[in-house]
């Protein structure tokens, strides 16, 4: 991860030259700075090459690049890969495969000129004399953050059922209001009058006005042959629409999750389909794989060969319901998990994830240790996600198309983006 130095307060010399204090020498280790009011990012290509500046968010998805690497005398974003020299050029878009041409408009912003004076490091963003850059913009008139209006009209968890204590209140927080819910009867109540409070999949969830999208429903959650299990909730600084999106989102495998089973996984991201459902409340998305599945009963006996096939359906519903269910179409094993998020204040979301499992190992209903493999596996896999996101400074889930690059892999996040837009428009009537 890159160093960070601000210069924010310190007034740029007339020639268009900004001194840029570091703490710390340029290696090919990134380091983020602050210069004119935007972020950039210093590194060199290779030892003792020139220094390069490029701006510091990814023109993809918007990732800090300051998080990124140096690899092959490119830099390489962390989130999804994508490289660029040291004039911002990218010269490889690795779910698109090596063979497809980088699109001309895959570009960072390159500074106009670094020197290294005496030991110091000078920065010119753009050619002395010319308009200067001015703030970076993107993501921020248009994005959809965790108090936006539309938000009310939806369902939203706020507690494991088992948190709300048998006498007491749990205090919750909501699109930045508190609920105090306590048990009542066969339910719930809950303090600041919500429209609606219920319990479903071991969740208690409010909706702030009439729910405009019912709450979604899930095949396996209610089939008893799967066992269940909760990781513990955990709290990120992203804005749910983004953490929706990054777990919509299969190109960031190799590079986000390198960790647990990013490693092996292809970086090309085959050509998939994406269907709307037809009350635009939401979308699905199957996808084919094949995979190595050396740990399967089946290919220990030598019945079945380890090359196998895998179907991941992913299923969203509005606002901040999802779930992918992982098929090992050969063996036979199902995983599905279910992923909720609570918007909870502009720059703070809890996430609810439930793992339901059947015919792992060939076990039909898994016992405790393979529950507790797979939670803390998923714990791994979540926790990875959320190193990268702690780089991300979008306020909201960009919702202006042309703020970031689309590419093929992208599918799944630009439907994301019009359902969200399209119960913002649903919402907004008098
Ligand atoms: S490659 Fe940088 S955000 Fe996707
Ligand atoms: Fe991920």
């Amino acid at each position: 991860m890159g160093d960070t130095t601000d210069t924010t307060m310190q007034q740029g010399p007339d020639d268009g030259w900004w001194p840029v204090p570091l703490t710390t020498a340029i290696t090919t280790q990134p380091v983020e700075v602050m210069v004119d009011g935007r972020a950039w990012v210093l590194f060199r290509p290779t030892d003792g090459a020139p220094i390069a500046a490029v701006e510091a968010r990814c023109p993809h998805r918007l990732a800090n690049l300051g998080h990124g690497t140096v690899v092959d005398g490119t830099l390489q974003c962390p989130y999804h890969g994508w490289r660029y020299d040291s004039r911002g050029t990218c010269t490889l878009i690795p779910s698109n495969g090596v063979d497809q041409a980088v699109p001309a408009s895959a570009r960072a912003v390159a500074a106009w000129g670094v020197r290294e004076l005496d030991g110091n490091v000078w920065l010119a963003p753009v050619e002395p004399g010319a308009p200067q850059l001015g703030p970076d913009l993107r993501g921020e008139a248009n994005a959809l953050t965790n108090l936006d209006p539309s938000l009310e009209f939806g369902w939203h968890p706020v507690a494991l059922a088992h948190e709300i204590p048998e006498t007491g209140a749990y205090a919750a927080r909501l699109l930045g209001r508190d609920y105090d819910i306590v048990r009542s009867g066969d339910g719930y109540a809950a303090s600041g009058s919500p429209h609606s409070i219920t319990e479903r999949f071991g969740t208690v969830w409010i909706a702030a006005r009439a729910p405009v999208r019912e709450l979604m429903e899930d095949a396996d959650d209610a089939n008893p042959v799967f066992a269940q299990g909760w990781l513990v909730p955990d709290v990120a600084g992203s804005p749910a629409g983004v953490l929706a999106e990054n777990f919509l989102d299969v190109a960031h495998f190799p590079f986000v999750h390198v960790g647990t089973f990013g490693a092996a996984e292809e970086p090309v991201v085959p050509r998939y389909e994406v269907e709307i459902h037809p009350d635009g409340g939401g979308l699905s998305s199957v996808q084919e794989q094949w995979f190595d599945n050396p740990e399967d009963p089946g290919v220990i006996a030598g019945i079945r060969p380890a090359r196998q096939r895998r179907r991941a359906t992913y299923t969203y519903r509005w606002p901040f319901q999802l779930s992918l269910r992982l098929e090992e179409l050969d063996a036979g094993a199902v995983k599905t998990i279910l992923f909720f998020l609570q918007p909870q204040d502009l720059r703070s979301t809890r996430i609810y994830t439930k793992m339901l499992l059947h015919n792992i190992g060939g076990v039909p209903t898994p016992g405790p240790d393979v529950i507790a493999n797979e939670v803390a596996f998923e714990v791994a896999v979540l926790g990875e996600d959320l190193v990268l996101q702690r780089g991300m400074t979008v306020p909201g889930l960009p919702l202006t198309l042309e703020d970031e690059l689309h590419v093929r892999s992208d599918r799944s996040g630009v439907a994301l983006r019009r359902v969200l837009d399209g119960h913002r428009t649903e919402t907004s009537g008098p």
